[in-house]
């Protein structure tokens, strides 16, 4: 499974790079012209929409959406209700399962999580 994330300051590449799977940084400066095709899970922070975006605009690049299997997020559990809105709105908006959220760069946990869900998928 590819592992598809964007990281401001680091806490979601550390999460990913925990994982045994090919990873792939969404950047302002690649956002709109890579195309994948592999199935891919997203692994989002959490801000502001404008600073999330460069996210849906890799989605609706090329075929990307037909590839994307599930979200997960990485936030911060003291912005209550906002916690990992990003990750949730994601799933909602392209239909496919938030497999799960954590704090900051995860604990070992939230690794194991990851990989069962992806398991899951196939
Ligand atoms: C300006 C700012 C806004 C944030 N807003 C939220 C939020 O609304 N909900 C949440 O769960 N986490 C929020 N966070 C926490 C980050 O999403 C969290 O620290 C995440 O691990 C950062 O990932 P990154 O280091 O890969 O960018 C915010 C952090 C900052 C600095």
């Amino acid at each position: 499974m590819l592992v598809v994330y964007m990281s401001l300051t680091g806490q979601t590449r550390k999460f990913v790079q925990k994982l045994p799977y090919e990873t792939l940084e969404i950047t302002l400066a690649n956002a709109f012209d890579l195309e994948v095709h592999q199935p891919y899970i997203i692994v989002a922070p959490t801000y502001d929409v404008e600073a999330t975006d460069i996210l849906n605009d890799f989605i609706e690049t090329g075929n990307n959406q037909a590839y994307l299997k599930g979200v997960c997020g990485s936030g911060n559990l003291n912005f209550n209700d906002l916690y990992c809105f990003t990750a949730k709105d994601l799933a909602r908006d392209y239909h496919v399962p938030l497999l799960h959220c954590f704090e900051f760069q995860g604990n070992e946990k939230d690794v194991e999580i990851v990989k069962e869900k992806v398991n899951e998928i196939g």
